[in-house]
This record gives C-alpha cells, sequence and structure tokens, in this order.
C-alpha cells in the first residue's frame, strides 16, 4: 500500500526542481484519459508552484489541456523507465494508453486526471496560459495540490535512497538516475 502525504504548494516545487522527467497525464472534455512523458519543464514560480512545460501542440495532451484547462504532472520511478518509453511511443489519438499497459491508477483528488501507480509524486495543476511559438506550446500551470510517498521525501526528494530515485532523459531511449547527495554542511 503506498503511503501519500500532501505537501504545500509552496513547497511542490521540490518534486520538480532537479529536473526529472514527467508524465503529464489528462482527460479530454469527453472523458478519455491520457499520458505522456515530457522532458523539457521546469518550476517557474515559487508561492504558490508553478510548472511551465514545452509541447508539442500536435500531442492529445495538449489538445486535452486546452480543453479542460487541468492537468497533473506526475513524477514516475526510475523502475518505470520501461512504462515511460512506451507512452512516449505512441500518441493517446490512436489508443488508450492506460488500457493497452494494463496501467494502474488512481484518480486526482482536484483534477480529473489519472495518477499511475509507481509514480513517487504529483502535482494538480490549473492550466494558467499557453505561448505557442511554431508548433510549440509552453504551458504553464499552477499547483493547486501536490502529494509525495512519505519514504521518498523529507523537504527534499532522498534521491541517495531506492525509493527516491527519479528518472532524467539523457536523450534518445536513455535515462539517468540521481545518485549522490551534496549536503549543506
Ligand atoms: C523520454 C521522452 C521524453 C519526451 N519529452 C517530450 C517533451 O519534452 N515535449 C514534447 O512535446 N514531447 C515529448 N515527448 C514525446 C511525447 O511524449 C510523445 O509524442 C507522446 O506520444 C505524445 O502523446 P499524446 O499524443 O498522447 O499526448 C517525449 C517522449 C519520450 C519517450
Amino acid at each position: 500500500m503506498e503511503k501519500w502525504m500532501e505537501i504545500p504548494v509552496n513547497t511542490a516545487y521540490r518534486l520538480i526542481n532537479h529536473g526529472p522527467l514527467l508524465w503529464v497525464s489528462t482527460c479530454s472534455s469527453e472523458g478519455r484519459y491520457d499520458i505522456a512523458p515530457i522532458a523539457w519543464s521546469c518550476p517557474c514560480e515559487m508561492k504558490p508552484t508553478r510548472v511551465l512545460l514545452v509541447m508539442d501542440m500536435e500531442h492529445q495532451t495538449y489538445h486535452n489541456i486546452m480543453e479542460t484547462k487541468a492537468f497533473i504532472t506526475c513524477v514516475p520511478h526510475s523502475s518505470q523507465a520501461d512504462l515511460v518509453r512506451k507512452t512516449g511511443a505512441v500518441s493517446g489519438k490512436k489508443c488508450d494508453k492506460f488500457v493497452v499497459y494494463s496501467m494502474e491508477c488512481f484518480e486526482g483528488e482536484k483534477i480529473k486526471a489519472k495518477i499511475p501507480l509507481g509514480c513517487i509524486g504529483y502535482l494538480e495543476c490549473q492550466f494558467l496560459e499557453t505561448i505557442e511559438r511554431v508548433g510549440t506550446g509552453l504551458v504553464i500551470g499552477e499547483c493547486v495540490r501536490a502529494c509525495v510517498l512519505r519514504d521518498a521525501f523529507n523537504e527534499r526528494f532522498l534521491t541517495e535512497k531506492k525509493q527516491g530515485k527519479t528518472l532524467h532523459h539523457l536523450g534518445k531511449s536513455i535515462f539517468a538516475m540521481p545518485s549522490d547527495t551534496i549536503l549543506d554542511q
């Protein structure tokens, strides 16, 4: 049984501060769920946390966000690399990825979207604005609720522990995960 704890939206940026790959989970206005890996992202405001995503405007994920004005950014665990690859290799326009890949999930509390089991944190976000530039949307959302697994977090992700190993995209189909931590003595 996963043990989640809610953290304040003002510190939620700590779930994404170190640049992990994110799963962006959405739902269309007709109720079709979708999920896609997005490597290009960062926090862009702290109080409350806001998130910036760089996204191809052709993605079903982008269409869903424009329709429903909402999304959830999930932080996958490094053990989910293969599932990340698979969900990034096909569009939600063609299939229901949650069904095709037998993904066990639970629903967000404030945002209608699915969170895959095995993720170690997530930010439920309201869409704020998009800046559209030649096929690419810079999507900004505001965190309205954030949760993290107890074992993986203590004021920061415990990336030195197995439970806190996030996934970092190096390019192509290759990932890295964090190793050493440099503590402030
Ligand atoms: C590791 C990985 C990282 C990715 N990062 C991004 C990204 O930062 N921005 C983007 O637009 N697409 C990115 N993609 C591509 C989308 O995830 C992919 O095209 C996906 O199938 C889109 O699904 P959708 O149409 O259901 O939204 C990435 C794919 C992978 C596998």
